[in-house]
C-alpha cells in the first residue's frame, strides 16, 4: 500500500511566500482599485544585461543548428562554467580547483539536496530567524520531531538578535551540519572573518560540516568582509559553499547556481573525496545538469563586460535599499542590514508582531514585507524589505509609509 510521507504534515502553514501571496490576494479581492508595491519576496526586477542576453540568442542559434546542436550536458555543468567559477573566486584570493564546482540549477533546491548525502540522523543546526528553505527540507528529510512554540525539536537554533549583531554563538552542544548563510536572508548581516573562524574551529572540532549559503556574497562593498567561507583558513576541510547567479545578475527565472563541494573535506569515517564523491553521484543520478542555454549565460556574467553590468544591477538595487533605510528611519523605525545586503531588517514599532505589522503596512501604506516571524521565532517583531524592486516603486512606497502610515 502507498503511503505518503508523513513528515510533510509536520510542516507549518505552508511555505512563507505563498502565504503572502494568499494574503496580498485576499487584500486585492477586498479593495480592487488599490494597487500594492510588493517588497516581500526578495527577487530581481531589473532585466538580464546585453552581455548576458547576446549569450543567450547565440545559444538558442546554436541549437537551432543541426551543427552546433548539444543535448545531456555534463551533469557537474559545463566545464568551461566551472573553470570560469573557478577564476572568479580567484579573483577574490579563493584557490578553488574547477572539479570542486558543481554547476547548478540554483542555490534553494542545493541548500535542500545537499542534506541526502548526510546520515538521516544528522543534527542540523540553523540561524534563528533562518530562510525556510533549511529548515522545512530537514523536516521533510525526517530529520525533526515535533513543533513546539515555533520549533522543531532536533534542530538546533542559534540565536541571532541585536545583541549579537544578528550572528550567532557557535552551538554549546555538538550538532554535525550547520547552515550558515551570509551576507544574511532575512537580517542583511554579514559574518566577519573572526567570527565564521570561531565556527571552522568548533566544525573541525565536532566533526561537522558547515554549509554557507554565499547567494548575496556580491552584495558585499566592504572589502574587510569575506565573500566567501574559503577567505578563512581551513574551510576547505570543513565546508561546503552554496551560491547563485539569481541575485547576483538577475537569474531568479533562468536558474543558475553552484555548489563547491572541496576534495581536502572529510569528515569522521571518510577519507578526502569522498564526500564530494557522493555529491557527484547524487548530482548525477538525480539531475541532468543546468540547462545548456543558461549556462553559457552564466559564463557571460563572469566575462568582464558581463562583472561590470553585474556590478551595475548591483548599485541599483543597494541605491534602493538605502531609499528604503533611510525612508523607515524617517518615520521612527529601526532598521539593520542593507548595507552590505539587499535586505533591509526591520523592528516592527511600538512591540507589533510580524505579521500584525505585515497587515497594518498592507493595509495602510499599501506595501507589501515579509514578516520577520515567517523565518523562524527569532524573527519574531521584525519584517523583511527586499531592496530588488524598481526606483519608482520604492520611492513609492516610501512616500507611502511617510504619508499613510499611523504608528
Ligand atoms: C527571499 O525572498 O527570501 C528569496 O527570494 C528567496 C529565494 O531566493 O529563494
Amino acid at each position: 500500500m502507498a503511503k505518503i510521507n508523513d513528515n510533510y504534515h509536520k510542516l507549518q502553514s505552508g511555505y512563507l511566500f505563498p502565504e503572502i501571496a494568499r494574503r496580498t490576494r485576499e487584500f486585492a479581492e477586498r479593495n480592487p482599485g488599490a494597487t500594492l508595491v510588493k517588497l516581500g519576496i526578495g527577487d530581481t526586477t531589473k532585466p538580464l544585461t546585453p552581455t548576458v542576453i547576446k549569450s543567450l540568442h547565440q545559444e538558442i542559434d546554436n541549437l537551432a543548428n543541426a551543427k552546433t546542436y548539444t543535448g545531456y550536458g555534463v551533469e557537474q555543468g559545463n566545464p568551461d562554467l566551472r573553470q570560469a567559477l573557478a577564476d572568479y573566486y580567484k579573483s577574490f584570493g579563493v584557490n578553488i580547483h574547477a572539479d570542486e564546482v558543481f554547476v547548478s540549477d540554483g542555490a534553494k533546491p542545493d541548500s535542500a539536496n545537499i542534506q541526502s548525502i548526510f546520515a538521516d540522523n544528522s543534527v542540523i543546526a540553523v540561524q534563528d530567524p533562518v530562510y525556510p528553505v533549511y529548515v522545512d527540507s530537514a523536516v521533510i528529510g525526517g530529520k525533526t520531531r515535533e513543533y513546539k512554540d515555533g520549533r522543531y525539536e532536533g534542530i538546533v537554533y542559534m540565536d541571532c538578535n541585536e545583541d549579537n549583531g544578528f550572528f550567532p554563538e557557535i552551538p554549546k552542544q555538538k550538532v554535525d551540519l550547520i547552515y550558515l548563510c551570509s551576507p544574511n536572508n532575512p537580517t542583511g548581516a554579514v559574518a566577519t572573518h573572526e567570527q565564521l573562524k570561531a565556527f571552522i574551529d568548533y566544525a573541525h572540532a565536532n566533526d561537522a560540516v558547515i554549509i554557507f549559503d554565499s547567494a548575496y556574497a556580491a552584495f558585499i562593498s566592504d572589502p574587510s568582509l569575506p565573500r566567501s567561507i574559503y577567505e578563512i583558513e581551513g574551510a576547505e576541510t570543513c565546508a561546503i559553499e552554496i551560491s547563485s547567479f539569481s541575485k547576483l545578475a538577475g537569474f531568479t527565472g533562468v536558474r543558475l547556481g553552484w555548489t563547491i563541494v572541496p576534495h581536502k573535506l572529510a569528515i569522521e569515517g571518510t577519507h578526502p573525496g569522498e564526500v564530494q564523491a557522493l555529491w557527484n553521484r547524487r548530482q548525477s543520478t538525480m539531475f541532468n545538469g543546468a540547462s545548456n542555454i543558461v549556462q553559457p549565460g552564466g559564463m557571460a556574467v563572469l566575462s568582464k563586460p558581463g562583472l561590470k553590468e553585474s556590478q551595475e544591477l548591483i548599485d541599483y538595487y543597494m541605491a534602493n535599499a538605502k531609499i528604503i533605510r533611510d525612508g523607515l528611519n524617517d518615520v521612527g523605525i529601526t532598521t539593520f542590514g542593507g548595507v552590505n545586503a539587499p535586505y533591509i531588517w526591520a523592528k516592527t514599532p511600538g512591540g507589533m508582531d510580524s505579521w500584525e505589522f505585515f497587515d497594518l503596512l498592507m493595509n495602510q501604506a499599501h506595501v507589501v514585507g515579509t514578516p520577520g516571524v515567517g523565518f523562524g521565532r527569532g524573527g519574531e517583531g521584525y519584517f523583511r524589505l527586499s531592496a530588488f524592486s524598481d526606483r519608482a516603486n520604492v520611492k513609492k512606497a516610501m512616500k507611502s509609509i511617510k504619508v499613510n502610515l499611523h504608528l
